[in-house]
């Protein structure tokens, strides 16, 4: 079964859907491409919103969509979290987790990241409470990623970098390295739908299956 890791598909959650009916079509291109659990995972911004405000109003958005949408496709809810200095001591995160597991998606800034934006990555890894999971590593460079791969923190590909020939090579050796765990479209509107996951799905070939069984070990609880 396929499994997108990292969407965006909760209605006015955050910029990823507009509406319910933006939200609607989203699940019925994940359908038509085959994807059996999409892990919804909203921006969270520590340093935007509060966490109290932020889940109620992805509660609300999610409790909308469950509502309305009776087709094939599993939700799971989580959020994509920006790691921010002190993120480690913020009361209530395990409450970000995909569902009932340990499981917390991070997303690093865009900008060089300072030693101890990397130390707090590790440290919630090291934290019993979760299993960090490092949102779409192939936006950044890899030397960046480097050292949280050495450390061995779980990583997440977004379904473009297997689109050019370049960098598939790359991200294709860190799954055979156990590496990556997750395949994400990071689906916003419907323009790109699940082109790329679909076409990723298809260069990873073998290599799929073995994903998705990471992820489907992951969410159920017994990926480490
Ligand atoms: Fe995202």
């Amino acid at each position: 079964m396929l499994i997108d890791f990292h969407s965006h598909i909760l209605p006015r959650a955050d910029h990823g859907s507009d509406s319910l009916a933006t939200s609607l079509k989203q699940l019925e291109l994940a359908k038509a491409a085959r994807v059996g659990t999409v892990v919804a995972t909203p921006h969270f911004y520590p340093h935007k919103m509060t966490l109290e405000s932020f889940l109620d109003r992805r509660n609300k958005c999610h409790s909308k969509l469950a509502e309305a949408y009776d087709g094939p496709v599993n939700i799971r809810v989580g959020a994509e979290v920006m790691v921010c200095r002190g993120l480690e001591r913020m009361e209530g995160l395990e409450q970000l987790c995909v569902d009932s597991t340990n499981v917390l998606l991070l997303e690093m800034p865009s900008g060089k990241w300072s030693n101890s934006l990397i130390d707090t990555v590790i440290e919630l890894d090291d934290d019993p409470r979760f299993n960090v999971v490092l949102a779409h590593i192939d936006r950044y460079d890899i030397s960046w990623v480097k050292p949280l791969i050495d450390y061995g923190i779980n990583c997440q590909i977004n379904a473009v970098a297997m689109v050019k020939l370049f960098s598939r090579k790359k991200y294709l050796n860190l799954i055979d390295r156990g590496s990556v765990v997750a395949l994400g479209s990071d689906i916003h509107g419907t323009e790109v739908g699940y082109k790329h996951y679909t076409a990723a799905v298809r260069y990873m070939g073998d290599r799929t299956a073995v994903v998705m069984n990471r992820t489907a070990r992951l969410i159920g609880g017994s990926y480490r």
